[in-house]
């Protein structure tokens, strides 16, 4: 008797041998190969599709002869005349395995396939969805064994899937039957399974094969935009990505008058509730109409939202969020039926995951921040900051992770800035001073050329220079503060102590002109940084980098090792900027990473690969959370923070790149300069 084959599958390098005859797909489940199916080797869905190359193979010791499959049957056949199979390609189900091999398993027919998704900071997601198809074939009732259509399908799952305890949606059952009968016995059905259970529940059936794959959809919903990314739960692929601004902006700009309408109006949050979930809806059918997908074949979605928002969605009052000790109905995960939320553009019986929140200011988009930057993983202590209207924090390493949240208020947005605007064609969002001119130049959104570039306003169209946004602002008052326009305490300089003319006055104050145009018929756009932009600005750097320093305390360190920005604003600043203006502790640029929008990365990892779902769960209850409201070190950080960049802590590492002028525009501040108290030893 010839020795057993030895079968090699590739990528993943598995091997063994198997019995002459044996089918690749069986091949596979015995050497625990990833290798798709959702027929169940019936030769119907190609899901199993695989090839291989005859010849020598050194590297593994074989060589792989002409006759190492068996030739193509009639099932193969009749599936490449009528469906078609790239070259080379086989069906795993179908070819024998005659003698020694090496198969290639295709990315897109690996269940568990790794995705790399290329954006910010590149990261890989494996592909295990919470909720799969698989195809039978049932058994017909009959008057001997009576038994239930349902029963006979559990049957069929047990039998053919190994599919042990399954129960079926409520809703699903009256049109159970009828899909049947329509199927001829042969259905197709859409198991859900529960992160936290063995079991699984059926919801959706469709008669025969259903090729189609299923979709999911990863939803950030944030209190200013709400981001929707449509997925293939089988490929990982996003198939659409649509977001539109969150319309409960009429009942509030932030999260704190949100909470407020609510207080004061007797339906405000049912209101609130309907509003977002109505811009749910179409923003699901949105995508699934753009992308021609049945509604029926989107079956999860997996939402991150700040605590106030998650308590609007689910239809909870967020009053207690507005007052100290600032409760959640809830702060576990939830499980829902998308038609608990009202969501009917996609499959009425499919789940939705809300992750878990981390504390009453400190939501499930932070715990999606966790998920996907991973500081309970890092060897290093990592500092990651998102930034929004609220800043929340994270720092940790493997040892620990701390959480909290900080107040910094809409200014990093644009807002409350007297030329502020969203980041949007026209506005400014990088800029430039000239130490020794004092001149700015700059760049705006629209456009890729500096505005001392020739063709720099033809460039702009019709849309012209109409504000400055968050990143811009930033880095205004940074390039103000290097080139000597703005002291220590955050005081622009008249013309004659910064040497510009663009420094002018401004009531009692002054502001530097950034963009001024006037023509003879009309008042033209002037674009200035005034002296309450300036301050609006300190406080919120304030904020942001109190709460960060308030953790660093917890850890008794004056440095960290790494900087995450997170957010879709994050990743628009300048670390550079960032640092002179004292937003974040002293770091090597090197090492202050941007992450994109971290909380969107985070919904997609728990939405394609359901482990992650107990993975962050259990992140979350680790954490510490620190409440900065009731922490009276707080205020201590706060007020020493307001200083550009920072009144008592140093910055060695910014001062090797940039020197920042000691200058101070108001005499008894100057004369007051370095009395402030330092507050612990420093670890440089
Ligand atoms: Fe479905 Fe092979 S497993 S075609």
């Amino acid at each position: 008797m010839p020795p057993d084959p030895l079968v090699i599958f590739i990528p993943s390098g598995k091997r063994g041998t198997v019995p002459t005859g044996t089918t690749v797909l069986e091949a596979a489940r015995m050497l625990g190969v990833d290798l798709d199916s959702v027929c169940g080797g019936r030769g119907i869905c190609s899901r199993c599709q695989f090839q291989t190359t005859y010849g020598d193979f050194p590297k593994y010791g074989i060589s792989v002869a002409s006759s190492a499959l068996s030739s193509w049957n009639i099932v193969e056949k009749h599936y490449k005349s009528k469906r078609g199979l790239k070259e080379g390609r086989r069906l795993g189900c179908q070819a024998k395995i005659q003698c020694d091999i090496v198969i290639d398993v295709p990315p897109e027919s690996q269940v568990h396939r790794q995705i790399i998704r290329k954006n910010a900071s590149t990261r890989t997601i494996r592909m295990n969805p919470a909720t799969k198809l698989f195809y039978v074939e049932v058994e017909e009732p009959d008057m001997h064994s009576p038994s239930g259509d349902f029963e006979r399908i559990k049957r069929a799952f047990l039998n053919q899937w190994k599919i042990t305890s399954i129960s079926v949606d409520p809703s699903l059952l009256p049109k159970l039957q009828a899909v049947l009968r329509k199927g001829n016995w042969k259905v197709t059905g859409a198991i859900w399974q529960d992160h936290n259970a063995t079991t699984g529940r059926l919801i959706e059936l469709w008669p025969g094969l259903q090729d189609q794959p299923l979709f999911g959809l990863a939803i950030d919903l944030g209190s200013t935009t709400i981001a929707a990314h449509l997925t293939n739960l089988s490929s990982g692929e996003v198939v659409a990505s649509s977001g539109l601004m969150n319309p409960q902006i009429r009942f509030g700009e932030d999260l704190m008058s949100r909470v407020s309408y609510a207080m004061m109006n007797a339906n405000g949050h049912q209101e609130m509730t309907h509003t977002v979930r109505d811009a749910l809806r179409s923003l699901i059918q949105q995508l699934a109409d753009e992308s021609n997908v049945d509604s029926s074949c989107v079956v999860e979605a997996v939402i991150v939202c700040n605590p106030v928002m998650h308590h609007l969605l689910l239809g909870v009052d967020p009053t207690q969020l507005g007052q100290a000790p600032f409760a959640l109905a809830t702060s576990e995960s939830l499980t829902l039926r998308a038609s608990d939320l009202g969501l009917d553009s996609m499959n009425s019986r499919g789940q939705i995951y809300i992750l878990p929140c981390i504390a009453g200011h400190v939501g499930a988009d932070a715990a999606a921040v966790a998920l996907s930057e991973r500081p309970d993983l890092s060897e290093d202590l990592v500092l990651i900051v998102d930034i929004g209207t609220n800043a929340e924090i994270l720092l940790g390493n493997k040892h620990q992770v701390l959480a909290c949240s900080s107040p910094t208020g809409p200014a990093f947005e644009g807002a409350q800035i007297s030329s502020g605007q969203r980041a949007a064609s026209g506005a400014i969002e990088k800029i430039e001073i000239s130490t020794e001119t004092k001149e700015p130049r700059f760049r705006v959104i629209g456009s890729d050329l500096w505005s001392d570039e020739e063709g720099f306003m033809e460039s702009l169209g019709s849309t012209g220079i109409t504000g400055i946004c968050g990143s811009g602002i930033i880095e205004a008052i940074a390039e103000m503060r290097i080139a000597g326009l703005i002291d220590r305490s955050g005081l622009i300089g008249s013309a004659t102590q910064s040497n510009t003319d663009r420094c002018v006055p401004d009531g009692r104050t002054h502001s530097y002109v950034i963009y001024d145009v006037h023509t003879e018929t009309e008042t033209g756009v002037r674009i200035a940084v005034t002296q309450a932009d300036v301050r609006a600005i300190q406080l919120a750097k304030s904020a942001l980098y109190a709460g960060a320093r308030l953790l660093m305390d917890e850890f008794d360190v004056d440095t960290v090792d790494r900087i995450i920005l997170a957010g879709a604003f994050g990743a628009h600043i300048s670390a550079k900027h960032a640092l002179v203006l004292g937003m974040i502790p002293d770091a090597a640029i090197a090492n202050v990473f941007s992450a994109g929008n971290a909380a969107g990365t985070g919904s997609q990892i728990a939405l394609c690969d359901i482990s992650m779902r107990s993975e962050v769960e259990q992140l979350v209850r680790n954490i510490h959370k620190i409440e900065t409201a009731i922490e009276p070190r707080f205020q201590e950080h706060f007020i020493a923070a307001n200083a550009i960049p920072h009144q008592t802590d140093v910055f060695p590492k910014l001062a090797q790149i940039v020197t920042l002028p000691d200058i101070s525009f108001n005499a008894h501040k100057a004369q007051s300069k370095g009395s402030g108290r330092r507050r612990r030893k420093r670890l440089q």
